[in-house]
């Protein structure tokens, strides 16, 4: 046997690939049903239910880890649910509507977005902030770091890349916290890409910042979609960290139930997303990096990113999916 073949795990896990992407297509359709209908909650609840529905239909024993949250705030996708009709264990990291405002408003980058990793090596992140600094691949190691000031690190990237300060744009959430962290920015001479939301897609968008325009991301966003954007970069490359915004006592409480022992740590993509990982992005409405799904007289279209971290294969799926077939 070469060295080459692969495990019983790995070539499991390149028979997934295509299941994942079906799983967040039939959430994306079903989301996109109600884009830009000003009803967020209803939008979510459909891609809650589909993605659930598709989940259960794929060989796995798959337990959520990053969900919709914890057992007694949601009634499906709850942490600790088990999903699929039985097959290797699994750990699951999911968001079945990344950017619920922007999907109901019908403005860009809202997706689907699932992360299944080996037992075990998803970090446990309870539903609070993380602050996040992501860069592309093919930078020094740790060219920029969550312990330095954003000046720091813009001067450091900048270096790193032969451009100058002013040539950079930084990918910021649009929201008053971030204020100090703008002006900061934008005392460097650097540039703003203000996102209205989605920052598992605003990371996604720093590993080619000659297509998107993203030298880096920074800011604080929720830590489960920390953690799915970590799953995408193990696939993709690229550097991120990021550290729980735990500030209350009941925060780190929950934190230490959930195993994170140091309130304060910063994590690596590697502690975020570790071992065998598969990623699977499908749009609901148009983007930077994903097509929104297209509805027509007699099929849907989806645009879908599919990428496992052992081979660092990354595909684009557009699938048409003819109305009244059995089988999308
Ligand atoms: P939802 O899909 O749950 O609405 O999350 C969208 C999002 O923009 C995330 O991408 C981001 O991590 C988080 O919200 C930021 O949280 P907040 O809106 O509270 O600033």
């Amino acid at each position: 046997m070469s060295d080459k073949t692969p495990t019983g795990g790995e070539a499991l896990h390149r028979l997934l690939t295509l299941e994942l992407a079906r799983v967040t297509e039939q959430a994306a359709i079903a989301a996109a049903r109600l884009r830009g209908r000003g009803d967020e909650k209803a939008a979510d609840q459909a891609a809650v239910d589909a993605m659930r529905s598709a989940l259960n239909e794929v060989a796995i024993s798959g337990t959520v880890v990053i969900g919709e949250g914890e057992r007694d705030e949601a009634p499906m996708l709850f942490i600790g649910e088990t999903v699929g009709k039985g097959g290797p264990e699994v750990d699951i990291a999911l968001d079945p509507l990344e950017g619920t405002t922007v999907c109901a408003k019908n403005l860009p980058n809202s997706l689907t977005v699932l992360a299944v990793a080996e037992n075990g090596s998803l970090l446990n992140a309870p539903d609070v902030y993380m602050e996040k600094i992501a860069v592309g691949p093919g930078l020094p190691q740790d060219v920029v770091n969550l312990a330095n000031t954003p000046e720091e690190n813009l001067a450091a990237l900048a270096k790193a890349k032969g451009v100058a300060v002013a040539d950079l744009t930084a990918c910021i959430l649009d929201r008053p916290r971030h204020a100090q962290l703008i002006a900061a920015v934008r005392e460097t001479g650097a540039a703003i890409r203000l996102i209205g939301d989605g920052d598992v897609a605003g990371v996604i968008h720093t590993t080619d910042p000659e297509e998107t325009g993203i030298d880096i991301y920074m800011g604080i966003g929720g830590a489960p979609e920390g953690v799915l954007a970590a799953a995408a970069l193990r696939c993709t490359g690229g550097q991120m960290q990021g550290r729980l915004q735990l500030n209350t006592n009941e925060k780190r409480a929950r934190a230490e139930r959930m195993g994170i022992v140091d309130p304060y740590k910063i994590y690596t993509v590697e502690e975020m997303a570790a071992g065998n990982v598969i990623f699977a992005a499908t749009g609901v409405t148009d983007g930077n990096l994903l097509d929104g799904v297209r509805f027509y007289r007699d099929r849907i279209t989806t645009h879908t990113l599919v990428m496992r971290s052992h081979s660092r294969t990354i595909r684009e799926v557009r699938a048409h999916h003819y109305v009244g077939s059995s089988s999308a």
